[in-house]
């Protein structure tokens, strides 16, 4: 499972993508205004350029013209951009319509297996289920991940699925069991996925032995 980072904070991405570990970005609107008034164009250029992998930026329009119009602009942003579309029947139509312009397209606000099937149908490069928010209101969010997955594995369309709204470091366990290709995963979640006291205990007990018969000194 790859990891890709869900944020539009230039900072957390420059030291995911250093840790070696985050292949990909994805943003929304609601995480670029949290960045402030910024250049919208300039954010998401200058985070293509720091990700070595696919970086998913949302249209706004909600109709299918629109939608189009938007993604043809931002494709052309940089070589690894890809483009979100919301999964309603507009946003089917305007997948299918840059699907066949390889514009790729991810998938977004989905939440059941219908519209993932619709999805893939129309070409959609990736499909987000957005796990959290189902939890949020009594769903079992990760069923839906692991049931798209499934029925992708069994008909082997080339579509992956990017476990979304993550909240915390089970869901990456449990993404990784559901066969998610991607979990795309707040930068906090990022820290706590490495946390774990008995690693900080050892790191300290194996300094401190050494220290007390090896003294300062350093394997020759
Ligand atoms: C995914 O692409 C979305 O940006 C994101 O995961 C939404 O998560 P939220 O439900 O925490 O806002």
């Amino acid at each position: 499972m790859r990891l890709f980072l869900d944020t539009a904070n230039i900072d957390h991405i420059r030291h995911g993508v250093e840790m070696g570990i985050v292949s990909g970005v994805t943003t929304n609107p609601s995480l670029v205004s949290k960045e402030g008034k910024v250049n919208y164009q300039k954010l998401v250029k200058e985070i293509c350029s720091i990700v070595p992998g696919p970086v998913s930026t949302e249209v706004l329009s909600q109709n299918t013209q629109g939608m189009i119009s938007e993604a043809r602009e931002i494709a052309k942003w940089a070589d690894n951009i890809v483009v979100k579309i919301p999964a309603s029947i507009e946003g089917v139509k305007a997948t299918s319509v840059l699907n066949r312009e390889n514009i790729k397209v991810n998938f977004t606000l989905c939440f059941s297996v219908n519209q993932a099937l619709l999805g893939a149908a129309a070409g959609a490069a990736f499909i987000s289920p957005f796990v959290g928010r189902l939890d949020d209101i009594g769903e079992d969010g990760m069923k839906v991940v692991f049931d798209i997955v499934q029925f992708l594995r069994y008909y082997q369309l080339p579509t992956q699925v990017i476990a979304a709204s993550m909240r915390h470091t089970q869901h990456c366990i449990m993404a990784a069991k559901a066969g998610a290709h991607i979990a795309t995963i707040p930068y906090k979640v990022l820290l706590q996925m490495i946390q774990h006291p008995l690693t900080d205990i050892g790191i300290k007990r194996f300094a401190q032995d050494w220290q007390e018969v090896m003294g300062d000194g350093r394997v020759a």
